[in-house]
């Protein structure tokens, strides 16, 4: 029997939508995986993007504020999409409720908005990640175990192209 985690994702733009559509694929992607992620409510200030969480991603619900969200009892996971300066008081209304938490990047809109000891995760023990995707890059990997390893020498200067279709969109990538 796999383990259900409960999601929230705050915020169904580029990012709450790409992330809701990489949850749908992990169970065909990844058949041996020991859990099984599921969609149980979408915050979002917009109505249309409400609607779209319920009938076009599956998500069990929506609601207009975080807050509820993140403190229902079957949600386990909260993927902080929305923009910048919503990141801290989602991260630590998650925190509080101890949830575990994705958040997209950069953390907060501005230094001095960035998480306080008080608030974070941290301090309530919540297992926690941020959005560098790029440092999860099977080509990134590569390239750093290539560098890390000594096989192309000393690198002085980097170059380096890659065409995938991340995050990709109807209007295209
Ligand atoms: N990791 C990456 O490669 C990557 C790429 C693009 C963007 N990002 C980051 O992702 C985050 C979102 O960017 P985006 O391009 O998806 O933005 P977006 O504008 O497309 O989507 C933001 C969504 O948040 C919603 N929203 C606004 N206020 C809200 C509130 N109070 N409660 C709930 N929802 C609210 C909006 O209605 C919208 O649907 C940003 O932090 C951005 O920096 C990361």
């Amino acid at each position: 029997m796999k383990k259900r985690i409960g999601i929230a994702v705050l915020g169904l733009g580029w990012m709450g939508q790409a992330h809701s559509r990489a949850a749908l694929r992990i169970s065909s992607l990844f058949p041996d995986a020991e859990f099984k992620p599921e969609l149980v409510v979408c915050a979002d200030v917009e109505q249309s993007r409400r609607d779209r969480a319920v009938n076009d991603f599956g998500f069990a619900r929506a609601v207009a504020g975080f807050e509820e969200a993140v403190s229902a009892k079957d949600v386990d996971a909260v993927w902080v999409t929305a923009p910048n300066m919503l990141h801290v008081p989602m991260i630590a209304a998650a925190a509080a409720a101890g949830k575990a938490i994705f958040s997209e990047k950069p953390i907060g809109a501005r230094q001095h908005k960035q998480l306080r000891p008080t608030t974070s995760p941290k301090k309530h023990s919540t297992p926690t990640g941020v959005g560098y995707n790029y440092l999860w890059s099977p080509l990134v990997i590569h390239a750093r175990e290539l560098i890390a390893s000594g096989a192309i020498g000393r690198s002085l200067i980097i170059a380096a192209d890659s065409c995938r279709c991340m995050a990709a969109t109807n209007l295209g990538c």
